[in-house]
């Protein structure tokens, strides 16, 4: 089996924006299931733009200036989210810290509800018979105040949690009629006996909103327990009815969302209950995200004008016509993943005069890259800052990577062509959060890297902080801790920095393959270019047809970056379980690549 290297290592709330009094035509004669009513019509009360929600609870690219290149849209739907069970099943409880973690728009229409009632208006009035009596209010003013709620622009934007509703047949089948689906149905699942006790004892802030119990839990002082107060349909007779209710029309409600359905034991801890809640949600974002991507990604030009790889990479210097092949390699591939969206991105190409661990590595190849892209950008009308990272560390510690050394220097007295782009449309900067101005669109970062002890991520975070939704472009990028004597970048914080340097998604990688432990022969290379897949490719000698000639040949894609056992599988003509880990020998290997 053949072992390649690669010489470089790869790798409750506001309700405020309710609007004001909307007028709610119901709908006429539909109603609940056995708590059906005559045509209403009622104005809701203005007093839901006050209610706490605690419990009643040109592009990605635009900078300030909002000019810039057209962008798809790679960005993914907000969550949408039911959550239903039986009376004092931990819906609210949820409900707040899903508001919390995932800044859902929280929509109760038992809170709803009581607003109206405590407001004194027609619909309160209506429906605060059909609460205490633990009965569900009709339908037709339910449906009209989600319908209206639900359209509102902070649902649209944020997404939206249901919290209560549908409570019937009617109700569900009234958000299919307008296409309403959530994403997601959590379903809570409490014993009755728990059920009464926790509406029994359960107390409400009505300043906050907040939920509290009187054994399970306690108001946070003296002052929040004086006000709290107990709902009317709390008692064990209201929740008795409330609970049959709810066994009554929980099955006709599952058969609309039995698909989506998620069943959860809420006779938890809440903290626990949350703890599935919170990866279910997560769970369902990254398989949306993922699948978003996929779909981002072939609705895409691939626009690949690639030839395969070039010849004779082993021939240092290499010639003008490689480095520009390759030039424009990267700069296409920035240029569609800029197109999509992506704002943090990735360059890693590694042929032999860009590898700063050969001995032939040239900072002139590394600055005329960059030219070619910012230039490419000025062009465009983009205002480009081209950014290298100045010293790092303290007193005679003071320095810089050895191969930044003079890079500033160099890009200042480069060739920046006649037109004055330099200046004007490209300029120079470091790496800080200082460095990003109201002006500019795009940054191109030169090779950041930690150096002995010292770490660039905190001034790489200002900067992408201060920069916001302008792209930064991050060329040969060294983001892996490198321990200093100190020891102290092993341990602070590493999972964050690390966690920080994933932000970035490769838009471009390069890099050639060799024999473990040997910088020749040149055995295959990989090669991915947004948003095509990784290719990676074998070299052969055609020694048989003219000496010296060589071609390469595509082995395998993959969607991900392949580990070197995928590498050496796919020479090896094998399939791989990419879950299947590195062991011994190949481990080592696999460390390597990190
Ligand atoms: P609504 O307010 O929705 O009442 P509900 O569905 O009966 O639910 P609850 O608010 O009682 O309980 P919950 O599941 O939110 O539990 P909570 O987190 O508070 O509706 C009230 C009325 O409005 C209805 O009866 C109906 O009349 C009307 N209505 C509402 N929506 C309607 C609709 N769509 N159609 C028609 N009518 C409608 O927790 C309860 C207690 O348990 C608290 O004390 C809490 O601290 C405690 N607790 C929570 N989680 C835990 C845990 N994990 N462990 C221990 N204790 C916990």
């Amino acid at each position: 089996m053949l072992q390649f290297h690669s010489t470089v290592a790869p790798k409750r709330a506001n309700l405020s924006s309710i609007s004001p009094p909307y007028a709610v035509s119901c709908l006429s004669s539909s109603s609940s299931s056995s708590q059906s009513s005559s045509s209403l019509s009622f104005a809701l009360s203005p007093s839901l733009h006050h209610l706490s929600l605690s419990r009643v609870s040109k592009s990605p690219l635009s900078s300030p200036k909002q000019k810039r290149i057209n962008v798809i849209n790679g960005q993914t739907q907000p969550l949408k989210v039911m959550i239903s069970g039986a009376p004092a099943s931990g819906k609210g409880t949820q409900c707040e810290m899903i508001v919390k973690k995932f800044g859902l728009v929280h929509i109760s229409t038992g809170d709803l509800l009581r607003a109206e009632v405590s407001a004194g208006t027609d619909i309160g009035n209506k429906a605060k018979e059909y609460m205490n009596a633990g009965r569900l209010v009709p339908d037709e003013i339910v449906n009209a105040m989600v319908t209206t709620r639900l359209s509102l622009k902070d649902v649209k934007e944020k997404g939206w949690l249901l919290d209560g509703y549908p409570r019937s047949f009617v109700q569900a089948q009234s958000l299919e009629t307008l296409n309403v689906k959530p994403d997601i149905y959590i379903v809570l699942n409490v014993p009755d006996e728990i059920l009464i006790d926790r509406c029994v004892g359960r107390r409400l802030d009505p300043l906050t909103g907040k939920i509290y119990h009187i054994k399970n839990f306690l108001p946070e002082n003296e002052e929040i327990k004086e006000r709290l107060i107990t709902r009317a349909d709390d008692t064990e007779e209201k929740v008795k009815s409330r609970l049959e209710i709810y066994k009554q029309n929980a099955e006709s409600i599952l058969a609309t969302y039995k698909d989506i359905m998620k069943k959860v034991d809420g006779n938890r801890s809440k903290e626990v209950v949350f703890n599935e809640v919170d990866s279910l949600l997560s769970q369902f974002l990254k398989e949306k995200a993922i699948a978003s991507e996929k779909q981002l990604k072939k609705s895409l030009p691939r626009q690949d004008n690639w030839r395969g790889i070039p010849t004779r990479l082993n021939n240092i210097p290499h010639t003008r016509e490689i480095r520009e092949y390759f030039y424009a390699d990267v700069l296409q591939a920035t240029q569609r993943a800029i197109s999509a969206g992506k704002t943090r991105l990735r360059v890693d190409i590694t042929i032999p005069e860009l590898n700063p661990e050969m001995d032939v590595y040239r900072i002139g190849t590394l600055m005329e890259l960059i030219r070619v892209i910012a230039l490419s950008y000025a062009d465009d009308g983009k205002r480009v800052k081209v950014c290298v990272q100045g010293s790092m560390g303290e007193g005679a510690l003071v320095g810089m990577p050895l191969q930044l050394a003079g890079t500033r220097k160099i890009l200042e007295f480069m060739d920046w062509g006649d037109y004055g782009a330099i200046g004007n449309f490209i300029n120079i900067g470091s790496i800080g959060a200082n460095d990003v101005g109201e002006e500019d669109d795009i940054f191109i970062l030169v090779a950041p890297q930690n150096a002995m002890g010292n770490c660039i991520i905190d001034d790489l975070r200002a900067m992408t902080d201060s920069a916001g939704s302008r792209p930064v472009i991050l060329i040969n990028p060294r983001l892996k801790d490198l321990p200093g004597s100190s020891g102290v970048m092993q341990t602070m914080g590493r999972d964050k920095r690390l966690e920080y340097a994933a932000s970035f998604e490769n838009c471009y990688h390069f890099r050639l393959l060799y024999y473990a432990g040997t910088q020749y022969p040149i055995m295959g290379a990989l090669r991915m270019a947004y948003p095509n897949e990784y290719q990676l490719y074998k070299r052969v000698d055609e020694e048989e047809e003219a000496a010296g000639k060589e071609k390469y040949i595509l082995l395998s894609t993959f969607e991900q970056r392949p580990d070197v056992n995928e590498i050496n599988d796919a020479f090896d003509g094998k399939k791989r379980n990419r879950d299947k880990d590195a062991s011994g020998f190949w481990a080592f290997f696999n460390s390597v690549f990190g």
